[in-house]
């Protein structure tokens, strides 16, 4: 297995089985950090700089609070607007990255650019961790989501996933790269406008993400194990930031989501992941169900970034 230490994470296509259990074997032992809410100092000799180039709740927060668990700093923006990259200069990748690089030890970057973080890592001397790029890869949404599916089957082997909504989203492309490495059997649902590109399904298919396109959910919901979800009424991930409108549109029956569909249709042990923000894809009404796990995604989303951090930055070997 490949040193994690020094590593950029670009982006799962490279990533082999024994990483992933690797991860989820550090974030296990750094567990008790985050369960009794207590900081402790094993990177406290380290410092994280976030570049958030887009909105994020879930993302850079998680990273930050996982870097404060261990005892590090952290610096860095969260809007553009207020760096010289989203003013009159419009700063490129590589002038900022060869600044930040001096201001901490790693670099968390989220991007509207599909590249950016690749590009921030060719040339930045300390470690690049991609957090979204435009409709690129989202590599530690999904290290969480393997997490999350791992700690509760023991197992990333033999299950059925069903994928649906938006297949350009940076989330469907790194789970799709994370499942071609296990044997399990997909289905995907998805409209038309927004399904895989055709050369990204052709590259997952050589790769062996072995799955069947299907119309709708209620096609397919009674045999899945998990049940993947992203919108489908979306914003355009490659712009830096899109407002709200009055009339966003609604999600069709085909890719949502819902309590009465789970009770009738879904197995009792299949769970629901969704990386969230979400739409109307997704009701309320599945938050209480047994089905449902984005809420302890919001737990795993600390302590993998937690085991990440310690290993690319040498807190652990
Ligand atoms: N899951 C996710 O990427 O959420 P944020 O956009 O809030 O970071």
């Amino acid at each position: 297995m490949r040193s994690f230490m020094g590593r950029d994470i670009l982006s799962l296509k490279d990533f082999d089985r024994h990483e992933y259990f690797r991860v989820f074997e550090v974030a296990a032992m750094l567990e008790p950090y985050a369960r009794d809410r207590h900081n402790g100092d094993l990177l406290a000799h380290k410092t994280l700089v976030t570049a958030f180039y887009q909105p994020s709740t879930r993302t850079r927060l998680a990273t930050e609070a996982a870097m404060h668990r261990l005892g590090g700093h952290v610096t860095g923006f969260s809007d553009a607007k207020m760096t010289r990259a989203g003013d009159f200069y419009q700063e490129g990748i590589q002038d900022t990255v060869k600044m930040l690089e001096y201001y901490g030890d790693v670099i968390a970057m989220r991007h509207f650019q599909q590249g950016a973080p690749a590009e921030a890592a060719l040339h930045a001397s300390v470690p690049v961790i991609n957090c979204g790029d435009g409709w690129g890869e989202h590599p530690t949404q999904v290290l969480t989501d393997m997490m999350t599916i791992y700690r509760e089957r023991g197992t990333l082997d033999g299950l059925k996933w069903v994928l649906i909504g938006d297949m350009r989203m940076r989330t469907m492309h790194s789970i799709s790269y994370a499942l071609s490495k296990f044997d399990t059997q997909n289905y995907v649902i998805a409209p038309d406008e927004m399904y895989f590109l055709p050369e990204f399904e052709q590259e997952v298919t050589d790769m062996g993400f072995r799955f069947q396109r299907k119309e709708h959910i209620e096609q397919v919901i009674a045999e899945a194990d998990v049940i993947y979800m992203e919108p489908v009424v979306q914003p355009d991930y490659t712009k830096a930031r899109q407002e709200a409108t009055d009339d966003k549109g609604r999600t069709p029956a085909n890719y949502q989501v819902t309590k009465k569909l789970l009770f009738e249709k879904a197995k009792s042990d299949a769970i629901v992941l969704h990386s969230l923000p979400r739409q109307d894809e997704l009701l309320q009404d599945v938050d209480t169900t047994r089905h449902q796990r984005y809420w302890v995604e919001a737990y795993n989303g600390v302590l993998m970034r937690m085991a990440l951090l310690a290993l690319i930055l040498g807190g652990v070997e």
